[in-house]
């Protein structure tokens, strides 16, 4: 098997550095949204042939070092009696308004909600056939509880920072309940056969240093501490430098950078005890493909050669992205192949 990503989140030497895209399945794909043309997005995450498909179009036309379950952060929600909707951006039916709601939410077995999810991981192994790893993945409590309050994608997500105020006590036992919902969901994955899991938090760069502190970074702990199994975790929480520190201490093997820390500097500040994933400014991929080249080789610069840097950008691909920019980046991260690790 192709096991540089493993590797590398490993920080173990490498023949060259390991590159896969933060929504590599997705919409700037001609043959995605002809999939979606035929199907909406819940049923391509509800039916594992479907949401394998997706996961397989990116690697038949890049070279690519892993592969990403295609699902969404917001489907175990599901499991929380939460209706959602995506068009494309998620709405929540009903978001959670008060301390009782909180307190009454009771989470179905995932397996019984959900059971496509495993099926999905399962099926995409099975097609890789060990060509490259499977990435499962979730959003972490704090991300969710941004959207389970709020209901939708909203700059700054108010709702949940007003919950923190009002009532720290509900915002806690909400975080604790998604903790378990999370972590449930990883274990379904890595128990179907996801190699490495990656957990999203979006949102945590929103909050204070201390506020983080005391309550996102303990929710992503537990998730992390309770997980059973010795797979890679990533953690990835963007526009969140004035975090990166606490982060790094989340328990996660491998830290997600966004483009606004350069990756030097991130090192530097983790002191080498993670691996680093990231971080081409997903804009960069929208200029001509010999400027991506040339940023994309900025970003391996700043890697350096210690062993444990997973290339990937520093946030989703943009929908606009021109294919042409994805063949630039491959082609960069392969000139740099065998550079002595
Ligand atoms: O290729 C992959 O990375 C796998 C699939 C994946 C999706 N969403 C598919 C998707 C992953 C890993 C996610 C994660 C996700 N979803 C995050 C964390 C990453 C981040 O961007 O910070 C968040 C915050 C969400 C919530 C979400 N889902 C949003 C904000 C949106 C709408 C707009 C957008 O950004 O795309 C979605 C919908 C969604 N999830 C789409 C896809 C391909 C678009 C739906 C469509 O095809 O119409």
């Amino acid at each position: 098997m192709n096991d540089r990503f493993l590797r590398a989140c490993r920080r173990q030497a490498v023949d060259r550095t390991p590159l896969w895209i933060m929504r590599q399945a997705g919409r700037y794909l001609p043959e995605y949204r002809e999939l979606r043309a035929r199907h909406d997005f819940l049923t391509l995450c509800r039916t594992p042939e479907l949401a394998v498909e997706a996961s397989l179009q990116p690697l038949r036309r890049f070279d690519l070092d892993a592969a990403i379950i295609f699902s969404d952060i917001l489907i175990p929600l599901e499991a929380l009696g939460c209706e959602m909707s995506f068009d494309p951006s998620p709405r929540i039916a009903k978001p959670l308004k008060s301390s009782s709601e909180i307190e009454a939410l009771e989470a179905r077995p995932l397996t019984d909600v959900a059971p496509y999810v495993g099926e999905a991981v399962a099926l995409l192994r099975r097609e890789l056939a060990d060509r490259v790893p499977v990435i499962g993945f979730a959003g972490a409590p704090w991300t969710l509880a941004a959207y389970l309050t709020e209901g939708k994608g909203h700059e700054g997500f108010p709702a949940v920072r007003a919950l923190r105020a009002a009532d720290p006590g509900a915002l806690a036992l909400l975080l604790d309940k998604l903790a378990a919902l999370v972590a449930e969901h990883l274990e379904l994955q890595i128990a179907a056969g996801a190699q490495v899991v990656q957990i999203f938090d979006s949102w945590a760069g929103i909050l204070s240093a201390a506020d983080f502190a005391a309550f996102a970074l303990p929710a992503v702990r537990r998730v992390i501490g309770s997980l059973r199994s010795d797979v890679p975790v990533i953690y990835f929480a963007p526009a969140a430098s004035h975090l990166l520190e606490l982060a790094a201490t989340s328990g996660a093997s491998v830290l997600g950078v966004c483009w606004r820390t350069p990756l030097d500097a991130a090192r530097r500040k983790t002191g080498g005890r993670v691996a680093l994933q990231g971080n081409l400014d997903p804009a960069a991929m929208l200029a001509p493909p010999e400027r991506v080249r040339e940023r994309a080789l900025v970003v391996l610069d700043q890697a350096g050669d210690e062993p444990g840097h997973i290339m990937n950008l520093g946030h989703g691909i943009l929908p606009e992205t021109p294919i042409a920019s994805v063949e630039a980046l491959v082609a960069a991260v392969a000139e740099r192949e065998r550079r002595p690790a």
